[in-house]
Order: structure tokens, then C-alpha cells, then sequence
């Protein structure tokens, strides 16, 4: 068994340990220590049996918990190559792959017909020509139609050499970061059903990852699908409560803001048997002294430097 699937035992045997004490407080108690009805007896085992299933096919980590349980240093585009090309895009996507990230991260809203799209804000200004396009200032991702979202440019905000790049859909991002890498898809709006639903249909649930500031969102994710690769998300001062609410989703990562959390808050969230990255870190001093307090992952918006400073340092493999 390599380290990856060691360290996925240990949490996923965590887990089941849990769920056995809470077995164990709600079995039915024989106080009269009389001899149970056999047919009782064997509906308990077999309720037993359905109750740990979930447990025995979570112990064998997927590709995605493989890699977010790796002893390295990840590399996480942030936005894709956010630097290089515009954010959420397809040429984003196709840099970062380029640059050889371990993960690739992008944002999603959902439009007014339901389509997942992959945008960073609410309000489609910043990034598009809607004004333009379609008529109005401050109109919003989720009223818009996916016909009319397709209609929008995307990257002459940030260069003129991406003039005629479109919003995708989470689907033509996945099809082409899934090629070469692993998309770590952070949820901006919309219910854990549909994103489930979507990555079973893609068969992907067990090759992505999903995040959000939303840990009910999280913990949702959790209660639909065991298998999946989940982080949570914070930006505010990290605490150890906080630490604490954060794993109890059932994540498997704590992302936090670089700024807002510190050693402390790193080694605690090791001791909860989890996983600790940040964002955004686009500066190599930052990042070496992150990677002294413990960080397991970095999000930055310079993936080709990131990776070549983690592929630098002492002792560094190929991951
Ligand atoms: O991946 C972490 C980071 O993306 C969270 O912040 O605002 O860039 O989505 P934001
Ligand atoms: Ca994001």
C-alpha cells in the first residue's frame, strides 16, 4: 500500500470508528440478558451490513483522494494560468495545463436555464462585454440564458489576442482539464444535486476535486457522494473551532486564505487527519515559508513558478 493510500486508511478507518460508536449507542440494549428472537437477530446483523457498505467502499481512495493525499507539495492553477490568459477559460485551462499543474481550479454559476458556467463573479462586468451585448450594466450570471451567456466575450478584458473567447460550461472545462490533469471545481452558486448529478453523468465523481466557501455545500457533498474529493474554503482569521467545523464536514482538505491562517491552525488541521492548502500565493518567498509551517497544497495564479520552486526544493519527486 503506497503513503497516499496509508494516509486515506487512516482517515477513512477514522471514519469508520465513528460511525461504529454511533452504532453501538443506538443498538438496541438486552438488559434482561434473555435469549433475542432469531429473526431480530438477523435483521440487526443484517442492517449491520448496510450500515458499514458506504465504509468498505470508501477505504480504497479514488484517483482524486490518491492525489490530494500525496506526501508533495500541490501545485494548483488558480483560475487556471490567471497571469497568462483570461481567468475561467478555456486558454486559462490550456496554459495551466501546460505549465504542468497538479490541479486546475474554476469557478461555476449556474444560468437561468440550468446549465453549469464557468465564471468567478455574479455580476458578469469584470469579465465579459455584456454591457455590450446585451444591453445592460450589473446583469447577473443566473438570469441570463446559456444561449445569451454564449453570446458574450470573454477575453478582450484582459488582451486583445483573446478577442472572441467564450464563457465555457463546466462540461467543456472538464473535457479538456480532465485530459491532462485534475479540476478542482469550486461551487459559487447552485445545489450539491446537480453538481453530483453532472460528475456521476461525466463518470468524474471519483476524478475531481470540489470546493467551497459554502461548508453546508461541503457536507452535503459528503452525504451524497462518500467517494468524492472535497475542500472546504475560508477566508476569514482561522481558529480552532473553526478548524474543527471545517473538517466535521467530511472534507478532506482545509483551504484557507494564506493571510488569515498560521502554524497553529496547520498542525491542527494535520492532527484532524486532514489536508491544508491555500490561496492565492503568486510570491516564492511567501510560498517557502508556507511550505516550512506545513502547507500541503498551493493555489496561486503563477502556476509555471510554483511549480518550478516545489520541483526545486530538497528532496522534491515527481508527484
Ligand atoms: O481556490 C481558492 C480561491 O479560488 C478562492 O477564492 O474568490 O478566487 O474564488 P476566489
Ligand atoms: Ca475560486
Amino acid at each position: 500500500m503506497d503513503t497516499a493510500a496509508k494516509c486515506f486508511a487512516v482517515h477513512a478507518t477514522a471514519g469508520r470508528h465513528q460511525r461504529f460508536r454511533n452504532t453501538q449507542r443506538t443498538a438496541p440494549v438486552n438488559h434482561l440478558r434473555v435469549p433475542l428472537n432469531p429473526g431480530f437477530s438477523l435483521l440487526c446483523i443484517l442492517a449491520s451490513l448496510v450500515v458499514n457498505l458506504p465504509s468498505i467502499s470508501a477505504a480504497e481512495p479514488t484517483p482524486a483522494q490518491k492525489l490530494v493525499w500525496n506526501d508533495g507539495i500541490l501545485v494548483v492553477a488558480h483560475r487556471g494560468n490567471s497571469s497568462e490568459a483570461p481567468e475561467n477559460t478555456l486558454p486559462s485551462f490550456q496554459s495551466a495545463l501546460d505549465a504542468k499543474a497538479d490541479l486546475v481550479e474554476l469557478d461555476y454559476f449556474h444560468s437561468a436555464d440550468g446549465a453549469l458556467v464557468v465564471i468567478h463573479d455574479e455580476i458578469l462586468d469584470r469579465t465579459t462585454n455584456a454591457e455590450d451585448v446585451l444591453g445592460k450594466p450589473q446583469l447577473l450570471v443566473g438570469d441570463q440564458s446559456l444561449a445569451d451567456l454564449q453570446k458574450l466575450d470573454a477575453g478582450s478584458w484582459f488582451d486583445d489576442k483573446f478577442i472572441g473567447t467564450k464563457l465555457p460550461t463546466l462540461i467543456q472545462a472538464l473535457d479538456l482539464i480532465q485530459s491532462r490533469s485534475v479540476t478542482l471545481i469550486e461551487r459559487k452558486a447552485g445545489d450539491a444535486k446537480a453538481l453530483v448529478k453532472l460528475l456521476e453523468e461525466k463518470k468524474l465523481l471519483d476524478q475531481v476535486v470540489v470546493q467551497a466557501f459554502d461548508w453546508d455545500f461541503v457536507a452535503e457533498c459528503r452525504k451524497l457522494s462518500p467517494r468524492l474529493a472535497l475542500c472546504t474554503l475560508s477566508g476569514k482569521p482561522a481558529n480552532d473551532d473553526q478548524v474543527r467545523a471545517a473538517a466535521a464536514t467530511g472534507a478532506d482538505v482545509i483551504v484557507w486564505n494564506h493571510e488569515k491562517i498560521g502554524r497553529p491552525q496547520i498542525e491542527l488541521i494535520h492532527r484532524l487527519g486532514k489536508k491544508a492548502w491555500v490561496y492565492t500565493v503568486d510570491e516564492a518567498p511567501r510560498a517557502k515559508a508556507l511550505i516550512a509551517d506545513g502547507i500541503d497544497g498551493i493555489i496561486t495564479n503563477k502556476p509555471a513558478e510554483m511549480m518550478k520552486l516545489r520541483n526545486q526544493r530538497p528532496g522534491a519527486r515527481s508527484q
